[in-house]
């Protein structure tokens, strides 16, 4: 018998709904984000857009899955990290799910979400991944029982610095994909903070002098350029270090910010240096998204651990190696 996960994911601005099968079969995954008009992200926004559209969201993913509630298995929701209020109202819909049909709830850490899919997808088995999104700037690699992080910012994620340097330079959100296509017309390199400590990097000098940059006059294409060689450049540093500690085979990239092409590019030339695999999540499954925590929710339940109502309060700051990993033990 085939079982179907339903995975919610609502740990910041969007929210996502998807169905998977224990196969690993992606049948549907919506989603739908929230663009602040001006400014960052209000959480009480972000969680009232959530309770709003959800069930529509919730109903079209079950639609296009080609199923009806009643073949729904399992229940998988983001429990964390991410924002209180959008945690809470996903995790609602998600408890009110499991009672009205009454099937077991899955707890799910986004950050992991977002490493297995990349290897459901790659049939990798035990990458280094360098996982980068708005919120995130993190390479991992599984150790003892965990997904251990190697690497990480020591401020700002990647993503969060490329959007709201365009907010400065007046792109709109999310700048990330606008950065990137003015970045191949710019050509002049301007020298950035390059700040790596140990195994970590950090971003806000580099946005600081970024801004700087702008007010002088520079052109942003070249602003762009010279940003993402800088920052990229960083990122491939710490993912080199951590496949030459590790010894691992396999190099995956994951995360909103692996939708760029320069990074992919960037990443591959690290793991041809390295000779592992390499392998950059498809644009559907890279950004936030309710299949990831679909197919999580499978994992885990398939290790045997699933969780009681009363104790599935959301964790707003779970870290990535906080959970431990019974389905590859
Ligand atoms: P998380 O909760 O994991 O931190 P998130 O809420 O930031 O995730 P994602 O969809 O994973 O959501 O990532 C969104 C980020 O990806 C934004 O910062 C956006 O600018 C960035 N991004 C999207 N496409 C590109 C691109 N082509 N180049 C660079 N950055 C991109
Ligand atoms: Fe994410």
């Amino acid at each position: 018998m085939v079982l179907f996960c339903l995975g919610l994911e609502g740990t910041a601005h969007s929210f996502g709904a998807g169905v998977v099968t224990d196969e690993g079969k992606v049948l549907s995954n919506e989603w739908d984000m929230l663009k602040p008009e001006q400014g960052g992200i209000h959480p009480r926004e972000a969680s009232r857009h959530h309770s709003d559209l959800g069930p529509k969201i919730i109903l079209t993913a079950i639609e296009k899955a080609g199923i009806n509630f009643s073949d729904i298995n399992l229940i998988a929701f983001s429990r964390g990290p991410g924002l209180g209020p959008c945690l809470r109202t996903t995790a609602t819909m998600a408890r009110t799910l499991a009672l009205k049909l009454d099937v077991p709830l899955v707890d799910v850490n986004h950050c992991v979400a977002h490493i297995e899919i990349g290897c459901l997808e790659s049939e990798f088995n035990d990458p280094v991944t360098v996982y980068v999104s708005g919120g995130n700037s993190q390479v991992i690699a599984f150790a003892g029982g965990r997904f251990r992080t190697f690497g990480e910012t020591l401020d700002i994620a990647i993503g969060n610095m490329l959007d709201v340097l365009g907010r400065e330079l007046g792109m709109g959100f999310p700048a990330g994909p606008i950065i990137e296509k003015l970045a191949n017309e710019g050509s002049n390199f301007h020298n950035l903070p390059y700040s790596v400590k140990g195994m970590d990097l950090s971003y806000s000098g580099m946005l600081t002098a970024a801004k700087k940059l702008f007010s002088e006059g520079v052109p942003i294409p070249d602003i762009c350029f010279s940003v993402q060689e800088t920052a990229f450049g960083m990122l491939a540093e710490i993912a080199e270090r951590a496949i030459a500690h590790t010894k691992k085979q396999e190099l995956l990239l994951t995360g909103g910010v692996a939708r760029n092409n320069r990074l992919t590019e960037i990443l591959k030339g690290v793991s041809e240096r390295h000779s592992t695999k390499f392998h950059r999540v498809s644009p559907s499954l890279a950004g936030d998204q309710g299949a990831m925590i679909a197919w999580n929710g499978i994992l885990q339940f398939k290790a045997g651990h699933t969780i009681g109502i009363s104790n599935s309060h959301v964790l707003p700051k779970w870290r990535t190696d906080e959970q431990d990993i019974l389905w590859r033990a």
